[in-house]
């Protein structure tokens, strides 16, 4: 269900900018009392899968951009994930929100709008929805995400659970839907960003990011952000690396996806998947590390990829950050910390955010 939450630093941004005037009302089958969905119909698609292979299998060291992850096989495998004994982000961040669900509603405004950049993460929203209601008594919620599908399956189970939510969803680019509320205007909103999903930015396009995101806020609105702490190696590799071979299965999908989307004769078994500690740049790495010399041959876009003995392609980065570096985050981006909660392990933090002017 998180299909396009992670945007990867290796993307690129050449298309042209949807514009705020694009978005209007959609039309959708069975209309439903409480849901309205608007987007941007000529959005095009920025993804262009053929370019970024060719890009990254003909880079040293060779890489994958993590964006491709995400088909329906790929998703239901992060699913799983999220659900791993191992993977504690998932579990943690949940427990942070039922526990301090209601203090942290009440830092904000009481006519808050509720924003969430990525519509996918269901039991969390859910518990800050319902914070939020037993706060104000009713609330309108505003997802933002680039799947269609996905923003109005998620959106209508929100409007038939809960009698005083309104949804109002937004189908675009997080920037292009952010930018269009700001024009819009309305009450303070309250932006969530949960999962760590920051974490598959570099340092620096994290920042980048953010900046955005606090261009596109005004003075009342704030950011709920979930970020990953560094903390023991054996216990992030772990997370990466599951007993089940979940995350296993997860990374060579990508395999799979190029042989099916661009006619690739990648072996599954001729590859490992590997979880690295980077401590130098403070990051899990995920690789699939050849396991013979190997050329394999993508037909769809004509290309034929070397490979050495143990050479990897390197797939993800979930970068993970100290206190310090969430505060030096915060400020590179113009925003104050103003809240912070953590599980009693310290091993994940939920950051109130408020954007300087
Ligand atoms: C969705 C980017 C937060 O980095 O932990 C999980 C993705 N990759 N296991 C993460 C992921 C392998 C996840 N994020």
């Amino acid at each position: 269900m998180f299909p396009l939450d992670c945007v990867c630093s290796q993307r690129t941004d050449q298309d042209q900018e949807t514009t705020i005037s694009d978005f209007h009302p959609l039309d959708h089958d069975d209309p439903l009392e409480g849901l309205t969905l608007v987007g941007a119909n000529q959005h095009k698609a920025r993804a262009d899968i053929a370019g970024d292979v060719r890009k990254g299998l003909s880079d040293d060291p060779k890489w994958l951009p993590c964006l491709y992850f995400y088909d329906e096989a790929g998703s239901q495998l992060f699913e799983k994930i999220c659900e791993l004994p191992e993977y504690y982000p998932t579990r943690t961040e949940r427990a942070i929100l039922e526990k301090n669900a209601d203090e942290l509603v009440a830092h904000v405004d009481h006519h808050v709008d509720l924003v969430e950049l990525g519509s996918g993460s269901a039991t969390k929203t859910r518990l800050v929805v319902e914070a939020l209601l037993r706060r104000h008594g009713k609330l309108r919620f505003i997802p933002i995400d680039i799947s269609r599908s996905i923003l109005e399956e998620s959106s209508r189970a929100l409007v038939e659970d809960y009698d005083d939510l309104e949804v109002f969803a937004v189908a675009g680019e997080y920037h292009d839907g952010l930018d269009y509320l700001k024009e819009r205007g309305g009450p303070p909103r309250m932006i969530l960003w949960l999962g760590s999903n920051v974490g598959n930015f570099s340092r620096p396009d994290a920042i980048h990011f953010l900046r955005r995101l606090h261009d596109s806020m005004r003075d009342v609105d704030r950011l709920l952000i979930g970020i990953d702490l560094r903390k023991d190696p054996a216990v992030l590799v772990a997370a990466y690396d599951d007993a089940e071979q979940i995350t296993a299965a997860f990374n060579k999908n990508l395999l799979t996806r190029i042989n099916r989307d661009l006619g690739g004769h990648f072996d599954l078994d001729a590859f490992t998947h590997e979880a690295r500690w980077n401590e130098e740049n403070g990051r899990v790495e995920m690789h699939l590390v050849s396991q013979r010399v190997q050329t394999v041959r993508i037909d769809g876009i004509d290309m034929a990829v070397d490979l050495a003995m143990s050479e990897s392609i390197h797939t993800e980065n979930s970068y993970k950050y100290s206190q310090a570096e969430i505060e030096a985050l915060a400020a590179a981006a113009n925003f104050d910390v103003e809240c912070q909660w953590f599980d009693a392990q310290n091993r994940f933090s939920v950051n109130l955010w408020r954007p300087i002017s």
